[in-house]
């Protein structure tokens, strides 16, 4: 295994790779690597010859203090699943001085409104910290594909639009969303759950499903959104901060189901101080 902390020393060993025609495969991660993240890494050793793991907790990118100080870190073990997975890999582990190489700040995209709704409502400034980190994270490993998990389906429309604004020649490669045999979406923060809550949260799953069957029985989205909505306030550990059904491409929300069209519904609650998301393709 190849770990590497600074820019300086991790550009010229990919450049020797490349230069030998090796193709690289980049699955960027904050660490605390359950399976999701292991499905993420297994696809990009699959379709490369190569692939680089970066783990570094982006300050830019939480909104909310404590959830920074309480995500969960597990360096040794982060990185003895990736050795298991492959001998050869490369993990980047930056410091955030030589990351960013000036103020640990987030700057300013323009990304076409998708970071206006949903997450990007609830979390002021969430996604101008992902661009700017993963778009450091690009220029750092200038890999030729990058893998991101649907889970953060609004995350992977933002940055499959930012690399194409910024005409980075790197392909963006969706992942299906990991699940737990009860349904909940595989995250890091589920390790925060505490068992009640950690019971309780396959609901989310539930409900998503449930809309996703309401759909395709014909039921309009606004009918939708008034159950579903309607069910999560009921419910006594989860706080739903906002459950919509939007266009894929857009993030719009969807007034109609129009015929060639995507949707999914998205979800976001809090379970006690945990914030989980999921999503589900509705059509
Ligand atoms: O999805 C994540 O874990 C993070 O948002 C990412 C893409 C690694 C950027 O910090």
């Amino acid at each position: 295994m190849f770990v590497w902390t600074y820019k300086a020393n991790l550009r010229p060993f990919i450049d020797g790779l490349k230069n030998r025609g090796q193709s690289i495969g980049f699955v960027p991660t904050m660490g605390a690597l359950h399976a999701g993240h292991l499905a993420l890494v297994r696809r990009s050793l699959a379709e490369n010859d190569r692939t680089v793991v970066s783990i570094f907790v982006n300050p830019t990118q939480f909104d909310r203090r404590q959830d920074l100080e309480t995500y969960p870190r597990f360096p040794e073990r982060d990185l003895a699943l990736l050795e298991k997975l492959d001998p050869e890999m490369i993990v980047y582990l930056p410091v955030a001085e030589d990351l960013y190489e000036g103020p640990v700040e987030r700057r300013h995209f323009d990304l076409d409104g998708l970071d206006r709704v949903m997450e990007g409502r609830h979390r002021p400034g969430h996604f101008d910290g992902v661009a700017t980190v993963v778009k450091l994270l690009f220029e750092a490993v200038r890999p030729h594909r990058a893998y991101f998990g649907e889970k953060d389906f609004q995350q992977l429309r933002i940055i499959q639009t930012l690399a194409q604004k910024l005409n980075l020649p790197i392909e963006i490669v969706p992942v299906e969303i990991q699940r737990e045999a009860d349904g909940l979406a595989m995250s890091s923060r589920n390790l925060r759950l505490d068992d009640a809550r950690r019971k309780a949260a396959p609901e989310i799953h539930r409900l998503l499903r449930q809309a996703r069957d309401m759909a395709r029985q014909g039921h309009t989205p606004e009918a939708i959104r008034a159950e579903i909505i309607r069910q999560f306030e009921q419910h006594p550990l989860l706080d739903l901060e906002y459950f919509e059904i939007a266009d894929e491409q857009s993030l719009q929300p969807a007034r109609t189901f129009e015929k060639g069209k995507k949707y999914r519904g998205f979800v976001a609650v809090f379970a006690g101080d945990v914030r989980l998301i999921d999503n589900m393709a509705l059509y």
